[in-house]
């Protein structure tokens, strides 16, 4: 595999330096051959080459089999309109890639149960993906700008029938290797969109007959995420409502550092950690590395389709934390050591070359 490495901004060169490593020793281990290209992207693009998503780049991600993104932004550039800023170069990127599924999984580790803010009670047991449509809605529709005094701003929510329809497939799949239920998140009761959305959803739904769907306004789908998350299995959702649904199911998690994320159905797959830069937490080697593994993981099962090292790779997150590990963010209630975003790295690869190895030797056996 040819892997385009962008770790961007923050906290962002961080946790994927921590990924990469973690991927190389395990893809080492399963024989998967990998080569890595780093480039520049965001606020670290702009300040190198003048542009948040150079031409180099762009032409690197497209030859390769998948990117790994780390983040992008930077507070050295909020003075910075829309369209100059970083994010328009992830933006960009995922045009150009053409991924319409963004898949962010959120699952409640049992070891973290204490770094959850709800009670363990409401919490555990909580394992859900969120299938967000990620190139529509209010962040690519047009018109969008500002009329000529400035004192008036819009932007446009538009959905077609085809771009409903290809990433409501993407969710009632991903339910059949689950529990077989879709939640289709709208706001139906007030936008065109969401009618759209809705009527669509529930004609794709007569191919998937052994799949319940179920309907839930946004604003109720952000109550029932916090009074009782075990009821949803896929939620699916446009862009906006997913992007501002997974900052909560993440922090539901114990951090938003712990989320990863793949995006599918396009040219090219690419896979980030849901957090963002956080500038405020950069360069002092504290960040949660687990969001940006967790998405080796995604890679290794969705591009490499090598479902053993990805299950390695989760298996060892899962008795890192276990063993008590943990980076400041989930260092609550009872743990063993509060350990570094490097050190972090080190346990998950150990960890992984162990069970990769235990697996290996049960295998001969
Ligand atoms: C995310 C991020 C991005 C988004 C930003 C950085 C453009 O918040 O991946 O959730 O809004 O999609
Ligand atoms: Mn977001």
């Amino acid at each position: 595999m040819k892997i385009t490495v962008l770790a961007g901004d923050g906290v962002g060169v961080e946790v994927t330096r921590q990924a990469v490593r973690v991927l190389s020793e395990v893809a080492g281990f399963y024989e998967i051959a990998v080569e890595f290209d780093e480039q520049l992207i965001g606020g670290a693009a702009i300040r190198e080459k003048g542009v948040p998503l150079p031409e180099e780049t762009r032409r690197a991600c497209l030859e390769s089999d998948a990117v790994l993104l780390g983040a992008v932004g930077d507070p050295e550039f909020d003075h910075l309109l829309p369209e100059q800023r970083p994010e328009i170069g992830l933006l960009k990127l995922r045009q150009t890639l053409g991924g319409f599924a963004n898949l962010r999984p959120a699952t409640a580790f049992p070891s973290l149960i204490e770094s959850s803010p709800l009670r363990a009670e409401v919490f555990e047991g909580t394992d859900l993906l969120i299938v967000r449509e990620l190139l529509g809605g209010l962040y690519f529709g047009q018109p969008r700008g500002f009329n000529e005094n400035k004192n008036e701003a819009f932007n446009t929510m538009r959905y077609s029938i085809e771009e409903v329809e290809r990433v409501a497939r993407v969710a009632f799949e991903s339910a059949r290797q689950r529990r077989k239920k879709v939640t289709s998140v709208d706001k139906a009761n007030v936008l065109e969109t969401s009618r759209l959305w809705r009527e669509t959803v529930t004609r794709i739904a007569k191919d998937y007959t052994d799949v319940t769907l179920e309907h839930l306004f946004v604003d109720a789908c952000a109550m029932h995420l916090v009074t009782n998350p075990r009821q949803f299995d896929v939620i699916l959702t446009e862009n906006l409502f997913g992007d501002i649904l997974s900052d909560e199911a993440a922090v539901l998690t114990g951090s938003l550092g712990m989320l990863a994320s793949a995006t599918i159905g396009g040219k090219i797959d690419l896979y980030e950690p849901v957090h963002g830069s956080a500038p405020d937490i950069s360069s002092q080697n504290i960040a949660n590395p687990i969001g940006a593994i967790a998405s080796i993981a995604l890679l290794l099962r969705y591009t490499a389709k090598h479902a053993q090292a990805a299950e390695t790779v989760e298996t060892a997150i899962k008795n890192v934390l276990e063993a008590g590990y943990r980076t400041a963010d989930i260092a609550r209630g009872d743990y063993k050591c509060l350990t570094s975003t490097s050190e972090i790295g080190d346990l998950i690869t150990r960890h992984a070359l162990e069970a990769a190895n235990s697996n290996f030797a049960f295998h001969a056996v």
